[in-house]
């Protein structure tokens, strides 16, 4: 099943010179893990900010599950439906690490004493002790705050999962322990993932790689 199928999109911020998203017509189906590779400045966040329905495309269309992005309540998809892990990790800082896992899943109406069991078991998935699950953000390395940031983005019930450069700060152990959560939520789930990344290891564990180049996607292979 496509979950998110484009149309000739392009995008051009205000004031920009040219497109920094030109035409891009593809489909992302439920079920694969996608790697978007590229060089700095090609489009590639910009891309995602339209798939995570932060902004609409100023040509063609943003479609999920056949519905265009441009007629949905964007707060409502952004929140029920999509999972976003940025390149910058965006931890809220005055909440411990297992507040800011559980704050997502209260926001969608989880009640505090089932939300700190399921926060716990997805920090325990990525390597954050219980010690650490206590402690304030500023008081963790980068990349324990980054697997933070993705056990809280896996705790919504989206199954489109948006990450920017997810793995940019994880030794090699770690990398391959966020790839694994990731195909198998993508593989036995059916989750729909989309990764943007430097890192040849996740680009090779992919279903599909995509090369973004002056705005415009390729399928690499
Ligand atoms: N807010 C903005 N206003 C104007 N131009 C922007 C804005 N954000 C990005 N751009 C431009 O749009 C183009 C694409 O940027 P984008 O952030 O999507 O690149 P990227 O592929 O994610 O790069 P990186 O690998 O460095 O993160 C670049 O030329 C960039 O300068
Ligand atoms: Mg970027």
């Amino acid at each position: 099943m496509p979950a998110l199928t484009l149309t000739n999109v392009s995008y051009k911020y205000k004031n920009a010179q040219r497109d920094a998203i030109s035409d891009i017509s593809c489909v992302f189906e439920e079920g694969n893990v996608y790697a978007i590779v590229g060089p700095s400045g090609s489009g590639k966040s910009t891309l995602l900010s339209l798939l995570a329905g932060l902004d609409l495309p100023t040509k063609g269309e943003v479609a999920f599950d056949g519905d265009s992005l441009a007629g949905l309540n964007l707060d409502r998809y952004r929140r029920e439906s999509i999972s976003m892990i940025f390149q910058a990790f965006h931890l809220f800082p005055l909440m411990t690490v297992m507040e800011n896992v559980c704050f997502p899943m209260e926001l969608c109406g989880v009640s505090p004493k089932d939300a700190r069991p399921r926060a716990e078991t997805l920090l325990e998935g990525v390597g954050i002790t219980k010690e650490q699950m206590g402690r304030f953000p500023a008081k963790l390395s980068g990349g324990e705050r980054q697997r933070v940031a993705i056990a809280r983005s896996l705790a919504s019930n989206a199954r489109i999962i948006l990450g920017d450069e997810p793995t940019g700060n994880l030794d090699g152990a770690n990398t391959q322990n966020i790839i694994d959560i990731l195909c198998s939520l993508a593989h036995e789930k059916g989750y729909c993932v989309i990764i943007v990344t430097h890192d040849m290891e996740v680009a090779e564990a992919a279903d599909m790689a995509l090369k973004m180049r002056d705005g415009v996607l390729h399928v690499v292979g």
